[in-house]
């Protein structure tokens, strides 16, 4: 038996893989899982990832189970992980990395935290699914509700994606109306009426909306461009009385790091009041990173609905959406408008989701990221311009961005215009020297408190050389 993290990976575990045919895929992703093990690092070569992620290719749809993962955009293959603790990941090869992906955001207090690790062990012991209320629902619950403005009642989903179709179907419920608002670059998951000029993968491969998606399921998505209010009003004037709600990043995240301009969310606030509709901050990535209340909290502005995920699961599977109590008291079996899951609310990922909400409840927790990446974003950028490289970016706490560009980003269409080449090389430069960056120019970063500032320091020395020499 061999093992992986500690994890045993055995034949009798696993009897399909004696049984299979020897060309079989499942056969060689054993073999190469046992001989990723206890690698010591000499150079950087990938030479087990490779062997990995090829294998997989013929066992998943391009090689991955979520496709932005799969570096189409910056080159090269993916990298293979093997484990993950605080600001760090360690490749199948050996290698090690600086971590700015942080899961995609989840990892804000970093990797596998000590007492995150110790609760859950507590909570496995009593087993991992109930599939009937637990207490452990109410501690979450309670400190999403008492941590986010707009959030009166919340229901636990299990990703990102739940959360937004949910909220969406509660719009509509709500005011009986169809038609809603999306901002372009602007991710929401991947449901049918989301995938409109959406961020994130969709923007990194180029991809137009997807087929599949029925034209009924999209014909009531109305799209502008972020941050142009000229085009919400329009909207909100050509479809008098239609539109159930607006649902934005209030940070974009998906397209790269955005910020809107002053008076946009404030002003999406009182036309979506005066018009009737509901607004959504889709706080999947900003919820608890931006400040402990989300965006909404740091703005002050307070919507209707609010969806989230990613860190209220604290590394473990968890969306919510949640608001006015009136607007939730539609939900069933409260009210009339049906969503489900058969593990939502599971005590795992409660238990993730409550260790992780402590550990930022402490004091500081903010003022630190927002330091650590300020330094972080600043160093790149002075390095970019000592390399003779046109770019702008910028940061709010602990998510950041930066593009081979100009400048200003405003919206998708300002931040197209960024040289993606350029950043593919110093994507592969910083992998190199040991950095790992989100596989996409159109992706924000991510810091978390286990960063040190020797951590953000090797980052920019790092850059400085890949800088001077793409
Ligand atoms: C803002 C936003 N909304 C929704 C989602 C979808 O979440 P999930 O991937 O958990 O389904 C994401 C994912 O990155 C996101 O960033």
């Amino acid at each position: 038996m061999t093992s992986v993290s500690g994890v045993g990976y055995s034949r009798s575990l696993f009897p399909a893989l004696s049984t299979k045919p020897s060309r079989s895929p499942s056969r060689r992703v054993a073999s190469v899982i046992r001989n990723a093990v206890s690698v010591e690092k000499k150079s950087f070569t990938l030479d087990k990832s490779e062997e990995i992620f090829n294998a997989a290719k013929e066992l998943m749809p391009g090689g991955v189970n979520s496709p932005v993962r799969a570096f189409k955009s910056v080159g090269g293959q993916p990298i293979v992980f093997d484990s993950v603790k605080g600001s760090r990941m360690w490749d199948v090869d050996g290698n090690e990395y600086i971590d700015y992906v942080g899961s995609w955001g989840p990892a804000i207090i970093g990797h596998a935290d000590d007492k995150v690790n110790a609760a859950l062990i507590e909570t496995l012991k009593k087993g991992t699914s109930f599939g009937a209320p637990c207490v452990l629902e109410n501690v979450l619950a309670e400190m999403v509700i008492s941590a986010v403005p707009s959030v009166e009642m919340v229901r636990f989903v299990n990703s990102g994606t739940e959360a937004c179709m949910g909220a969406l179907r509660l719009a509509r419920a709500f005011t009986g109306r169809q038609k809603v608002i999306k901002f372009e670059g602007c991710y929401h998951g991947h449901a049918d009426s989301f995938l409109v000029k959406a961020g994130s993968g969709v923007a990194t491969l180029g991809l137009p909306d997807s087929p599949g998606v029925p034209k009924g399921a999209t014909s009531d998505t109305l799209t502008s461009p972020y941050n142009d209010l000229e085009t919400i009003k329009n909207l909100f004037n050509t479809h008098k009385g239609d539109i159930a709600a607006v649902i934005l990043e209030p940070v974009v995240g998906n397209a790269g790091f955005i910020t809107p301009k002053p008076e946009f969310l404030n002003s999406l606030r009182k036309i979506t009041k005066e018009n009737g509709a509901l607004l959504i901050f889709d706080e999947v990535m900003t919820g608890f990173r931006l400040a402990y209340g989300g965006a909404q909290e740091y703005f002050g502005i307070i919507p209707d609905l609010t969806t989230m995920g990613k860190i209220i699961g604290g590394g473990l599977p968890v969306g919510a959406y949640g608001g006015r109590r009136d607007i939730m008291e539609k939900v069933a079996p409260a009210g009339p408008m049906y969503q489900a899951g058969t593990l939502s609310g599971n005590p795992l990922a409660m238990t993730a989701g409550i260790h992780t909400l402590k550990r930022l409840m402490e004091p500081g927790c903010y003022d630190y990221l927002d330091n650590i990446t300020g330094d972080l974003v600043n160093g790149i950028l002075d390095a970019g311009k000592r390399g003779g490289h046109e770019m702008c970016g910028g940061h709010i706490r602990g998510m950041f961005g930066f593009f081979f560009t100009g400048g200003p980003v405003h919206n998708f269409a300002d931040a197209k215009k960024s040289d993606t080449s350029k950043f593919a090389r110093f994507h592969r430069g910083m992998l190199e020297e040991g950095v790992y960056l989100a596989p996409s120019q159109f992706e924000a970063g991510f810091t978390s408190l286990a960063h040190s500032s020797k951590d953000i320091e090797q980052t920019v020395e790092a850059a400085e050389r890949v800088l001077q020499r793409i």
